[in-house]
C-alpha cells in the first residue's frame, strides 16, 4: 500500500525537522564553551542523523524522493566558542533553544503517529517519538544539574 498524502506530508516535514535539528546541534557543538555540553550537542547530531536516515528510508521505499535544500551544508569545524560573546550568546541558551526545539519536533512526531495508517511506519515513527523525548530530558538534565532551569 503507497503512503497517503497526509503521511507523505507528515513525514516529509518531519524530515526537515530533523536536518534544521542536524545542523543546529553541530552549530551548537561547534559554539559552546563546556566541554561537556559541546559533547551532549554531538551525540544530539548523530542520533537526529539515524532518524533522518530512517525517514528518508521510508520515503525511499514508497517511491517518494524527497527534495530538501536543509540535506547537506558546510560544517562547522573546530572550536568557534570565541563567537559566543560577540554574539551574546550563552551555553545556557543554546540549551534552552535545542529543548525547546525537542519540545516542537516531539509534537510534530506525534502527529505523524496519529496519522499513520501502515503499521510498520507508526511503529518508527513511535519509536523516534520516544527517542525525541530522551532527547529532552538530557537537555533538561544538563540545564537543571547547571541551575539554568527552575521548575516550578
Ligand atoms: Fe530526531
Ligand atoms: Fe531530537
Amino acid at each position: 500500500m503507497p503512503l497517503t498524502n497526509k503521511e507523505q506530508t507528515l513525514i516529509e516535514d518531519n524530515l526537515n525537522a530533523e536536518y534544521l535539528c542536524i545542523r543546529k546541534y553541530e552549530q551548537y557543538a561547534a559554539m559552546a564553551s563546556d566541554q561537556n555540553i559541546k559533547q551532549v550537542f554531538t551525540d544530539l547530531a548523530n542520533k537526529e542523523t539515524q532518524h533522518a536516515n530512517t525517514l528518508k528510508g521510508i520515503l525511499n521505499q514508497n517511491g517518494v524522493n524527497p527534495q530538501n535544500i536543509f540535506e547537506t551544508y558546510d560544517k562547522p569545524q573546530g572550536d568557534l566558542s570565541n563567537i559566543q560573546n560577540s554574539l551574546g550568546i550563552t551555553d545556557a541558551q543554546l540549551l534552552n533553544d535545542a529543548l525547546s526545539t525537542e519540545k516542537h519536533v516531539s509534537s510534530s512526531y506525534n502527529n505523524a503517529v496519529l496519522e499513520s495508517v501502515d503499521p510498520n511506519i507508526r511503529k518508527q515513527l513511535q519509536h523516534i517519538q520516544q527517542e525525541e523525548q530522551g532527547h529532552a530530558e538530557t537537555l533538561f538534565n544538563a540545564m537543571q544539574s547547571r541551575g539554568w532551569y527552575k521548575v516550578q
